[in-house]
């Protein structure tokens, strides 16, 4: 999809779609809709009258042949309550608007800009929203229609003269959503095409096409490492597992913080010997989304190359039952020294976490920040809209918060103290791998959170938040390629000067 400025008079724009949007409340005269001309508003408050037209949010109005405009339909896009109108908003709108049309396969979009729309950050959201949207998990279907791609999605500058601020916020938009949509394609492949192999062959080719170093390691190495978390997981398998190491570094960035991103990379938990119900097993393909968001992120970085040090590091492997399966009781040395007692193979993602985050520090990384499928528990407690996040430095885990804000994806701080610890002590070893039901998902976060040590952590769990289950106005039903947006915006302004 290419998106452009355009800079014709908003009455004389030749377009199959015009899209504005307007608040609930005032949908005639507010928004972007209150720089239509006269006879154009005119027609909206008829339709607000007649109750067509409430300015609800992602209401979609279509108007063929709008009175004064030359273009052949006018899309009203509601856009709420005014002062519930937040930056998620513009990935929002403009995904809707997006969808819409392609829905219908019409091929081109105007979308209006005015006033607070045109700003460099709100232009930003457009363009990323718009290509978000532009996107359905339909790769295996043989009646997949390519040709309801939109075309184009251009931006109606008016009297706005695009500089270049205005180009390099739609330009990181789209690297935005193309790391989010790299991320969409990982996750959502099933785990006979995903495995372990795979997923570092994808990593090497996009770690080359975008000049980043890139290392793997297989089963003999990882054993030679001393990682027997991760192998005890992986050793249940006939898929070798696969240390994926990507790394950012620009000769002129400072030479602290160096930011390690470690990524949950199971590309299939059957749960292993503490086997899973068959109900939605399924759904455990995408127990690699951590990793895939990792890997995202790293893509985004090769293009924008902020002027900072990044270190992604990605187990991969299957957890499977199997002869040579880990088992409960199993007792295991962390590459770290710490000694775990397994007591539920299905707590498999701290396992691995915990000796990629060890890595991660041994290849020099003084700032970690892992994203993971960890648990059920995290859904209970926040369902599929808001990610679980987790950490002692209070600093880190603001920072992450306010760059979640800033790009428009929803977290939550859930609490990690001491005072959980007991939950998971073992009789026989330093931890045991769980912790039971009540507070699941902070005692997943605290035995990760363990391998750190004292090193800056902030654990992010995105078991709920990696898939979205019911299609919405903006957004298909599948993979979200959450939370790239949110670690793209935190390491791009990290350290304020421009890149090499
Ligand atoms: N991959 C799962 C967590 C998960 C659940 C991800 C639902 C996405 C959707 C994880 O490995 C797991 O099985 N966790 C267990 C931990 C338990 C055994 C302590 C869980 O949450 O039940
Ligand atoms: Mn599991
Ligand atoms: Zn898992």
């Amino acid at each position: 999809m290419d998106i452009q400025f355009v800079e014709d008079p908003i009455d004389q724009v030749q377009t199959p779609t015009l899209a504005v949007y307007s608040f609930e409340g005032s949908p005639a005269t507010s928004g972007t809709a209150e720089i239509l001309p006269a006879p154009t508003r005119a027609l909206l408050e008829n339709l607000q009258s007649s109750g067509e037209l409430t300015g609800k949010a992602y209401e979609c109005t279509l108007v063929h042949r709008p009175e004064g405009l030359a273009a052949e339909r006018l899309l009203v896009i509601g856009a709420g309550k005014q002062e519930k109108f937040g930056v998620a908003h513009w990935i929002r709108l403009a995904g809707t608007a997006a969808r819409f049309a392609r829905a219908r396969g019409i091929k081109r979009v105007t979308w209006v800009l005015h006033g607070a729309s045109a700003a460099p950050e709100s232009l930003q959201k457009i363009a990323q929203g718009a290509l978000v949207a532009d996107y359905d998990a339909d790769k295996y279907r043989s009646d997949r229609n390519p040709e309801k791609r939109l075309d184009q999605f251009d931006l109606l500058a008016g009297t706005l003269r695009p500089r270049a601020a205005e180009t390099e916020s739609v330009r990181r938009g789209r690297i935005i959503a193309e790391a989010q949509n790299f991320t969409r394609d990982l996750v959502n492949e099933p785990s006979n095409l995903m495995t372990p192999t795979v997923l570092a062959e994808r990593a090497e080719s996009c770690a080359r096409e975008f000049d980043l170093d890139f290392e793997v390691y297989g089963p003999e190495e990882i054993r030679r490492l001393k990682m027997n978390a991760f192998w005890a997981v992986a050793q249940g398998s006939n898929e070798p597992p696969r240390l994926i190491v990507v790394k950012y570094s620009p000769p002129g960035a400072p030479p602290l913080p160096v930011i390690g991103l470690v990524g949950k990379g199971i590309t299939f938990d059957t749960g292993g010997i503490s086997i899973k119900p068959s109900q939605s097993m399924d759904e455990m393909k995408t127990d690699m989304a951590g990793g895939a968001a990792m890997l995202g992120v790293m893509r985004a970085l090769g293009q924008i190359k902020p002027n900072v040090r990044v270190i992604a590091v990605v187990p991969a492997t299957e957890n499977m039952p199997g002869g040579r399966a880990f088992k409960p009781g199993d007792v295991i040395t962390a590459m770290s020294g710490k000694t775990i007692e397994i007591l539920n193979t299905d707590a498999e993602g701290r396992l691995v976490l915990a000796d990629a985050l060890h890595y991660a520090k041994l290849q020099g990384a003084t700032v970690l920040i892992d994203a993971a499928t960890l648990t059920g528990a995290v859904t209970i407690a926040l369902g599929d809209i808001t990610t679980g996040v987790f950490g002692y430095d209070k600093e880190w885990v603001r920072r992450v918060l306010a760059s979640a804000a800033a790009a428009g994806e929803r977290m939550w701080e859930l609490p990690v103290d001491d005072e959980y610890r007991d939950l998971y002590k073992s009789s026989i070893a330093d931890i045991a791998n769980t912790g039971g039901r009540y507070g699941g998902a902070i005692t997943a976060a605290m035995f990760v959170g363990e391998f750190a040590g004292d090193t800056p952590w902030v654990h992010l769990d995105i078991a709920g938040t990696r898939w979205n289950y019911d299609e919405k106005p903006f957004l298909a039903k599948g993979p979200t390629g959450h939370p790239v947006p949110t670690l793209v915006h935190l390491l791009t302004t990290l350290n304020s000067s421009p890149g090499a």
